[in-house]
């Protein structure tokens, strides 16, 4: 895989949800080779008092129009000033940064837990199991029914794998605005427990969110025996494993989740 800095044209700029943006860029060597759970490291246009690029996850490609899409949310200062980025500017993209998703080449069931922005870096993952003949359960969670930006595509991805037993996403918001009312863990619990009682159990989790959150999904998992990984949002500078900003403790010892990660084995890490 290259690792490219490619000047990205801004196709679309738009808000979905409550301090959620959509970004469309056309940046077509990154589209050709990004791989599930990869980032881009961006310097945001127009804003020259800070240097620094800012890491997001590409939430979806279409290697034909070459283009790829990122779901951001609205934290501090760079992501606040995205949303004034206008169509047509360009945007430099250093990519496709760092270690995607690695589901076992055998795993027949997956589940796959994505809370708020998190689904986002979940979405090629599940092209890619879906499109395998994988079945593949989805979970996302977040605070309100408008912040499950990215629950749309997911039904649409997952009435493609009917056939193969995918169902509905299990959705969960904290104000019980869509879906159950509470944190989605609820929903991995039950979805690992219904799974066991079928005889069907699942091979592989994947979860992306709020680091609580992640710890929990991986502590269920690894108590139902399912090797489970995990994205890691360490902050970031260099974004090419240089400058030891986003190291992570793990059992070998201490590891660059830019270029060692973001995704991360849920077992090898030290929480
Ligand atoms: C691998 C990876 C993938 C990510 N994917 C997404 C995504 O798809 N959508 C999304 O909304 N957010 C994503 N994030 C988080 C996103 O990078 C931060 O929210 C963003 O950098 C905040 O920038 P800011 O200028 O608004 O915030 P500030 O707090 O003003 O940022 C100041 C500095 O800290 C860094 N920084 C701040 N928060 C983070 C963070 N959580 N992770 C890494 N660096 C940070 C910024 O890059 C910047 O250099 C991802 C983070 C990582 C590490
Ligand atoms: S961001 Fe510099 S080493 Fe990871």
């Amino acid at each position: 895989m290259t690792l490219v800095n490619e000047k990205a044209r801004i196709l679309a700029n738009a808000c979905v949800g409550p301090r959620l943006w959509l970004m469309e860029l056309e940046a077509p060597a990154i589209a050709a080779t990004v791989e599930p759970g990869q980032f881009v490291h961006m310097r945001v246009p127009l804003m020259p008092e800070r240097i620094l690029r800012r890491p997001f996850s590409i939430y979806a490609r279409d290697v034909q129009a070459g283009t790829v899409e990122v779901l951001y949310q609205v934290v501090g200062a760079g992501t606040d000033h995205m949303t004034t980025l206008r169509e047509d500017l360009a945007c430099e993209l250093m990519g496709p940064v760092g270690r995607g998703w690695q589901p076992p080449a055998s795993a027949r069931r997956a589940l796959l837990v994505g809370g708020g922005v998190g689904a986002a870096p979940l979405f090629m993952l599940a092209e890619q199991l879906v499109g395998a003949g994988v079945r593949t359960d989805v979970v996302l969670g977040a605070q309100t029914e408008s912040a499950l930006a990215c629950r749309g595509r997911y039904e649409e991805l997952l009435a493609t794998g009917a056939s193969c037993g995918c169902a509905g996403a299990r959705c969960a918001t904290d104000d019980g605005s869509f879906g159950r009312a509470g944190f989605c863990t609820s929903l991995v619990e039950e979805a690992l427990a219904e799974a066991d009682a079928a005889g069907e159990p699942y091979d592989y989790v994947a979860v992306c969110g709020p680091e609580p959150l992640m710890r929990i999904v991986a502590g269920m998992a690894a108590q139902s025996g399912v090797p489970c990984e995990v994205s890691m949002e360490k902050r970031m500078a260099c974004g090419i494993g240089a400058c030891l900003s986003c190291v992570v403790d793990t059992r070998a010892g201490k590891k660059r989740s830019c270029v060692d990660g973001p995704v991360f084995p849920a077992e090898e890490l030290m929480w």
